[in-house]
């Protein structure tokens, strides 16, 4: 803040009490002069004396008014400092030669330089070597049209303390119009911190996809391949089991678990490309028939399904959810309860898609499924949830289980059409 130092005030102030006493001195060196009888320069004398109250009068009013300016003066200055050094970050005010000539003391915490070593250098002492040269250019293009904004919006500033190492800065201009001319305000924030935040936010954000990416491949691995897989196996045991009794249907049986695993190699070879079983169309009603289907013909259960028309659009979550949903309950069905018939009905509720699969088999009792071990009803639940639906489970030992699923429709999920 040296350059800015002002001339203090009380010198001045003596000056113009000096100055007026010397004044009144006039008169009584006139008394003297006549007393010594020398009249003519005794009336020289008294004459000056008379103007001594107007003049002693007008300097006075004349030191005083000088004064009050120069006090105006150093409050502003003051209030003008105060503002700088209340500042949080490192303000340099800038001449157009580039030289520095205020620094405020934020400057040291952010820079390591003291202000008064900052003073009369060149500003370019606080970049790295490299941004020296094109800054110089910058600089002197700043004057030819000044103006408020932040520096090199899509530059990567940076800023070079005085132990040599440089920091991410962010930095922003203004002009000042001052008596030695124009000179430039640079606001600098060393915004090392913000950036790691930043870099730390954007790498949990991308963590947590891949986490979602990787929980839906288990998801969709456990309920479309390996359910697939499992149950071409339960085909093959039945087969296996009947083969001396019936030959000619195992026969045909074989045949089908064959084409089974020819789907399946046929998914598998899809979600390797895309992440997501073929087999679902994008169609909610043309899928769930054709599983209920491939169901029918593969659990030998009598298995209806009735579609109302008119189903609202779902989002692709969404149907992708109901097809999921839908094969692991057919095969919670055929691997648990030694049901004769299952019922699927796909209807519009309230805008959303119901989804419902009941089965005259053995039902069970949810308080005694733990999710440690089993992944499928879970599994369900948090696709239904996910797509913004629900999923609700009415089991009774010895009298069937019906599962029930509703997705919101585009239109509800506010996704667009
Ligand atoms: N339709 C059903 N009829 C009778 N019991 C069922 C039915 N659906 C589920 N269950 C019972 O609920 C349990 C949990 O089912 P869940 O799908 O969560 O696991 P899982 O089928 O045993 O194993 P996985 O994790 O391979 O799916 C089953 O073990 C079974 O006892
Ligand atoms: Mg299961």
């Amino acid at each position: 803040m040296d350059s800015f130092a002002s001339a203090s005030a009380r010198p001045d102030r003596y000056q113009y009490v000096a100055a007026i006493l010397l004044l009144a001195t006039i008169p009584l060196l006139a008394v003297a002069l006549g007393a010594l009888d020398m009249p003519r320069w005794a009336w020289l004398l008294a004459a000056m004396a008379a103007s001594v109250p107007p003049a002693g009068g007008a300097v006075a009013l004349g030191g005083a008014a000088i004064q009050r300016m120069r006090e105006g003066i150093t409050r502003r200055e003051r209030r003008f400092r105060n503002l700088l050094e209340s500042a949080p970050d490192a303000i340099v005010i800038v001449d157009q030669r580039g030289r520095i000539v205020l620094a405020n003391d934020q400057t040291t915490a952010v820079f390591g330089y003291k202000t008064n070593e900052l003073v009369g250098q060149s500003v370019e002492i606080l970049m790295p070597e490299s941004l020296r040269a094109t800054h110089e250019g910058h600089r002197a293009g700043y004057f030819d049209a000044p103006s408020t904004r932040p520096m090199g919006e899509r530059l990567n500033l940076m800023g070079r303390r005085k132990d040599g190492s440089v920091f991410a800065a962010e930095i922003s201009l203004s002009p000042l119009d001052a008596e030695e001319g124009m000179l430039a305000t640079a606001v600098i924030r060393d915004v090392t911190e913000r950036r790691r935040l930043e870099d730390e936010r954007q790498r949990l954000r991308a963590e947590a996809e891949a986490e979602r990416t990787r929980q839906r491949m288990a998801m969709d691995l456990h309920d479309g391949i390996i359910q697939s897989i499992y149950a071409v196996g339960l085909n093959l045991e039945a087969a296996a089991d009947d083969i001396a009794t019936n030959p000619g249907e195992v026969a045909a049986r074989i045949d089908r678990a064959i084409d089974d695993l020819n789907d399946t190699i046929g998914d598998i070879r899809a979600y390797i490309m895309e992440l997501r079983p073929a087999r679902f169309s994008g169609e909610v009603a043309e899928s769930l028939t054709g599983i209920a289907h491939e169901f029918r013909v593969n659990s030998l259960i009598e298995t209806t399904i009735d579609v109302t028309q008119a189903l609202p659009p779902l989002t692709s979550e969404g149907g992708s959810a109901l097809f999921h949903i839908a094969k692991e309950a057919l095969n919670n069905i055929r691997r648990h309860s030694r049901a004769t018939s299952v019922e699927i009905t796909l209807r519009a509720v309230d805008g959303a898609v119901q989804l419902d699969i009941a089965d005259n088999g053995a039902g069970f009792d949810q308080s005694h499924t733990h999710a440690e071990q089993h992944n499928g009803l879970r599994n369900m639940a948090s696709r239904a949830r996910t797509a913004g639906g629900t999923l609700n489970i009415e089991s009774t030992p010895r009298a069937g289980t019906r599962i029930r699923v509703e997705i919101p429709g585009k239109q509800q999920s506010g996704e667009p059409g």
